[in-house]
């Protein structure tokens, strides 16, 4: 077998079973205790012992070799850039994880009494109050799990805000046409009717069509800012103006706030809500390397609706603790207080950074941007709607519609082509007011050089898209799996998620 063909066709731990081969010996039994366990065994009844284990048998270096062929399978940032706008996917660094996975942190346990957990309790309370730099809020809860769990949370505490001042009338969310899907859904999620608000050629609100849908009814409005076009909400303080008008409240959804740390904040702008995606902006892992951290920030007047437990410092006692006693917070989303490990990453990134730092990252991802958009628009088929001669924050959203009318080459096709040039695809498709969206976000973590790279592979793509179309629309060809059909991997009736059920289903072994 070729160095290849062992990368890129793996067998599962079940095919490469050899009957007879062992892992681990373990030491003979105690008698005594065998006696005591077989006795064990027979009081439960026989339909409800498992008849059968078919466990895979093999040596510990075959499961060693196996499980690290996988992973080279895999892709991350740490193996290439990963443009992957809207994602921030940047270089998470292996100290954090060092940190997050020293044997203090590992082994504390969330119902230990307070007084053993002072130093994580400390962790929690430290890096609420940088936050609270960070963005202008007045207090974070840590207990959403993800960006778009703080949406829900967030939509909650709204409601909560104005029903506990008895109004009960206002049901509208307001969202613009540039949001993330999760915005609506949250939203919805929450019981408000989601009210749409386009954008102008500017790509920013337009606040005209804003006034024509804003009525008493408004709840709020959720914003990104800069938007998911890359593009920084000028008209802020109007909007802000519009939606305090009708006694709204302004949720900011923290995905893109890498382009503004150190620069401008939520707080300052008018919003009322903010969450963060600490798994983007404060360098945590992402995705499947998750799990994500979404903690909510509000403003004094929204802290009462804050789900419990806060944590707290009583400087008479010199402890901290959890505050419990908080009759109109809303009702917990999450066990315990968050996803800690992340929490912990967050807070060494933030140390390491300090206050200049985070600014240089701000800086250096619009830098990074722009660079890229500058040589980018100006490829072949590339068009760049909305404000085309401004520039962008730390992402932005070329169309690839010429592109596909002129070779049948799609936005799609070209993310797939580009993995076979060891890139991960930028985001395609979104936002959705753009056509055959492509949008990409390299952050500050990726050098000149690396970003010369990716913008040569582009072009060589686009090139290959007016020349060799097929090749493009048949890629990706160098990857562990080929072109999947996307709508059948994601649908659970034929997706096939365990080796149990392909067996089932397909009659092998
Ligand atoms: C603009 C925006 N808002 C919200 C979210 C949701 O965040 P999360 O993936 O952490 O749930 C995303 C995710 O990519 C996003 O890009």
């Amino acid at each position: 077998m070729s160095f290849r063909q062992a990368r890129w066709s793996e067998p599962t731990v079940f095919e490469l079973s050899r009957p007879g081969a062992i892992g681990v010996d373990f030491p003979e039994m105690d008698e005594e205790l065998q006696k005591e366990l077989e006795k064990a065994l027979n009081e439960i009844p026989r339909e409800l012992k498992r008849q059968e284990l078919s466990l895979p048998e093999l040596s510990e270096l075959e499961v060693v070799r196996h499980f690290t062929r996988l992973s080279q399978m895999n892709y991350s940032v740490s193996t290439g850039m990963y443009p992957l706008g809207s994602c921030t996917m940047k270089y998470n660094p292996v100290m954090n994880e060092e940190l997050a996975y020293s044997e203090k942190i590992l082994n504390a346990h969330p119902l230990q009494p307070i007084e053993t957990i002072q130093g994580c309790l400390e962790i929690y309370w430290r890096l609420e109050q940088i936050l609270k730099e960070v963005t202008g809020m007045s207090r974070f809860s840590f207990q959403p799990a993800a960006g778009a769990h703080g949406e829900f949370l967030g939509c909650l505490i709204i409601r909560a805000y104005h029903e506990d001042r008895g109004i009960h009338s206002k049901n509208v969310m307001i969202i613009p046409d540039s949001a993330h899907g999760t915005n609506p859904a949250s939203a919805a999620m929450a019981g408000y009717e989601v009210k749409v608000v386009k954008s102008n050629r500017d790509g920013c609100v337009d606040i005209d069509e804003l006034e024509k849908i804003v009525d008493e009814k408004v709840a709020g409005i959720m914003l990104t800012n800069p938007n998911t076009l890359g593009v920084f909400e000028k008209n802020i303080d109007r909007i802000v103006d519009i939606i305090h008008g009708v006694d709204g409240l302004l949720y900011y959804d923290g995905a893109n706030l890498n382009a503004l740390l150190g620069k401008v904040r939520p707080g300052d702008m008018g919003f009322d809500i903010v969450h963060l995606n600490l798994h983007k902006t404060f360098s945590t892992p992402h995705g499947g390397g998750g799990p994500g951290s979404g903690p909510i920030g509000v403003v004094e007047k929204l802290v009462d609706y804050l789900p419990s437990p806060l944590i707290n410092y009583d400087e008479s006692k010199g402890i901290f603790y959890l505050d419990y006693d908080r009759p109109k917070a809303v009702r917990k989303i999450k066990m315990f207080y968050g996803n800690f490990s992340v929490l912990v990453k967050a807070y060494a990134y933030l140390l390491r950074m300090g206050g200049e730092g985070l600014r240089r990252v701000a800086e250096t991802s619009v830098l990074a941007s722009n660079y890229l958009l500058h040589k980018i628009k100006k490829l072949r088929g590339v068009t760049l709607p909305f404000a085309p001669e401004s520039p962008r924050k730390h992402e932005f959203v070329v169309s690839l519609s010429r592109l596909y009318k002129e070779t049948g080459v799609s936005a799609k096709d070209v993310a797939k082509r580009l993995l076979d040039y060891g890139f991960h695809a930028p985001t395609v498709y979104f936002p959705s007011i753009v056509e055959e969206a492509f949008m990409i976000e390299p952050t500050e973590s990726e050098s000149k050089r690396e970003l010369d790279n990716f913008y040569e592979s582009l072009s060589k793509v686009i090139n290959e898209s007016y020349n060799e179309p097929e090749k493009v629309k048949s890629a990706p060809h160098n990857t562990a799996v080929g072109r999947i059909d996307e709508v059948r991997a994601s649908h659970p009736r034929t997706m096939t998620p365990s080796w149990r059920i392909y067996v089932k289903r397909s009659g092998k072994l």
